[in-house]
C-alpha cells in the first residue's frame, strides 16, 4: 500500500489599492496606521500559484520561488505565517480529532510561481502570501473563512490580506493590540460591478529604490502629513468609496482613487529623506488621464478613467468598457511601445479585463 500524499495547490490574484495602505503601527504583527481598500485583478495573468506538501521524511521547511530555493528565515514573515498555520492545524484539527495525521509536526516543502509577467513591475508579495495561506489552509483542512485567513496572510505582507477576496475588498485596520480585528472584508463581489476594467501601464519593471516596508516606516517616523491623512482623510474616504462601489458610481470611485493615489505620493514626498516613486512618464500619464477626464466631463458630464500608482512608477488605470479602446489607444499613442508587440499581453478577466501595456 502506498503512503498517503498530503499536498495542496491553490492560487491567488494581485490586488491594486484605491485607498492606499502606507504605514504600520506595529511592524511585527503588521498592523496598519489606516484602513485601505482595493480591487482584486481576478484573472489568469497576474497571480501566484502555490503548492504545499507535508511529509514525515522532510527534514526542514523549504521554499522555492519561481524555481529558485529561498531561505526561510527564522522569525521572518514566511516563518511567521507557516508557524501560525501549523499552530492552527494543531488547535483546530489535531487536538479535536485524534485520528488526524499530525501534519503540524511535519516539515513542509512549498513551491510557488508568479504568473505576474516579470516586466510588469507589480508587487507579487500580495498574491504570493495569499496563495501560501490558502494552500496551507487547504493542506491542513482548516475550517477558516477568507477573513480569518486574511489575518495570517497579513503577517506575510500587509496588502496580501486583501487578495483573499475577489472583487472590492477593505482591510479594516482594527484597534486590538493583538491584531485579531485587523482583517480583510468583502465590500462587494466582482459580480456586483463586473464592468470595472484595469489597464496596467508598465513604465518600468525594475526593482524600486526604496521598498514599501522600509519606505512606509520612514514616512511614519518623519511625515507630519501622514498624521493628518490617517486621522482626517482616510476614514471619510473609506466610507465614501465603499458607498460609491455599492452604488456603482464611477465618478465618485474615480475621484477618490486618484485623490488617494496623489496623497499617498504626497506623504512619500513629505518623508525625510523624501521618497519619489513616480517618474516623468508617470506624471505624463496623470496629465493624460486628467485631460481625458476633462473632455469626458465636457461631453458626457462623467469621468472616464482613474489612475493609481503604488510604490513605483507603473500606473493602473481603472475604467469602464466604453473607454477601454480610447484609453489604450491614447496611452500607446503618447507612450509608444518600444518592444515587439508580442510582448504586450491582453487578457480577459473576472475584474473585467486587464490589459498590460509595456510602455
Ligand atoms: C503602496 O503590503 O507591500 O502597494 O506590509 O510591508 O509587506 P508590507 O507592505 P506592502 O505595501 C503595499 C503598499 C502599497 C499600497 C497598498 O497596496 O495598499
Amino acid at each position: 500500500m502506498s503512503a498517503a500524499v498530503y499536498e495542496a495547490t491553490t492560487s491567488a490574484p494581485v490586488n491594486i489599492a484605491c485607498i492606499k495602505y502606507w504605514g504600520k503601527r506595529d511592524t511585527k504583527l503588521i498592523l496598519p496606521t489606516n484602513s485601505s481598500l482595493s480591487v482584486t485583478l481576478d484573472q489568469d495573468l497576474l497571480r501566484s500559484t502555490t503548492t504545499s506538501r507535508a511529509d514525515p521524511s522532510f527534514t526542514k521547511d523549504r521554499l522555492w520561488l519561481n524555481g529558485k530555493e529561498e531561505e526561510i528565515k527564522d522569525g521572518g514573515r514566511m516563518d511567521n505565517c507557516i508557524k501560525e498555520m501549523k499552530r492552527l492545524r494543531k488547535v483546530l484539527v489535531e487536538d479535536k480529532d485524534p485520528n488526524a495525521p499530525k501534519l503540524s509536526e511535519w516539515k513542509l516543502h512549498i513551491v510557488s510561481f508568479n504568473t505576474v509577467p516579470t516586466a510588469a513591475g507589480l508587487a507579487s508579495s500580495a498574491s504570493g502570501f495569499a496563495a501560501l495561506t490558502t494552500s496551507l489552509a487547504s493542506l491542513f483542512s482548516l475550517p477558516l473563512n477568507p477573513s480569518e485567513l486574511s489575518l495570517i496572510a497579513r503577517r506575510g505582507s500587509g496588502s496580501a490580506c486583501r487578495s483573499l477576496f475577489g472583487g472590492y475588498v477593505a482591510w479594516e485596520m482594527g484597534s486590538k493590540p493583538d491584531g485579531s480585528d485587523s482583517l480583510a472584508v468583502e465590500v462587494a463581489p466582482q459580480s456586483h460591478w463586473p464592468e470595472m476594467r484595469a489597464v496596467v501601464c508598465v513604465v518600468s519593471g525594475e526593482k524600486k529604490d526604496v521598498g514599501s516596508s522600509v519606505g512606509m516606516q520612514l514616512t511614519v517616523e518623519t511625515s507630519p502629513l501622514l498624521q493628518h491623512r490617517i486621522k482626517y482623510v482616510v476614514p471619510e474616504r473609506m466610507e465614501k468609496i465603499s458607498k460609491a462601489i455599492k452604488e456603482r458610481n464611477f465618478d465618485e470611485f474615480a475621484k477618490i482613487t486618484m485623490a488617494d493615489s496623489n496623497q499617498f505620493h504626497a506623504v512619500a514626498l513629505d518623508t525625510t529623506p523624501p521618497i519619489f516613486y513616480m517618474n516623468d512618464v508617470s506624471r505624463n500619464l496623470i496629465a493624460l488621464v486628467e485631460e481625458y477626464n476633462r473632455v469626458c466631463l465636457e461631453k458626457t458630464g462623467h469621468l472616464g478613467a482613474a489612475y493609481t500608482f503604488d510604490a513605483g512608477p507603473n500606473a493602473v488605470i481603472y475604467t469602464l468598457p466604453e473607454h477601454i479602446k480610447a484609453i489604450t489607444e491614447l496611452v500607446l499613442y503618447f507612450f509608444p511601445v518600444p518592444s515587439a508587440p508580442a510582448e504586450r499581453s491582453t487578457q480577459a478577466s473576472a475584474v473585467g479585463f486587464t490589459d498590460v501595456l509595456n510602455i
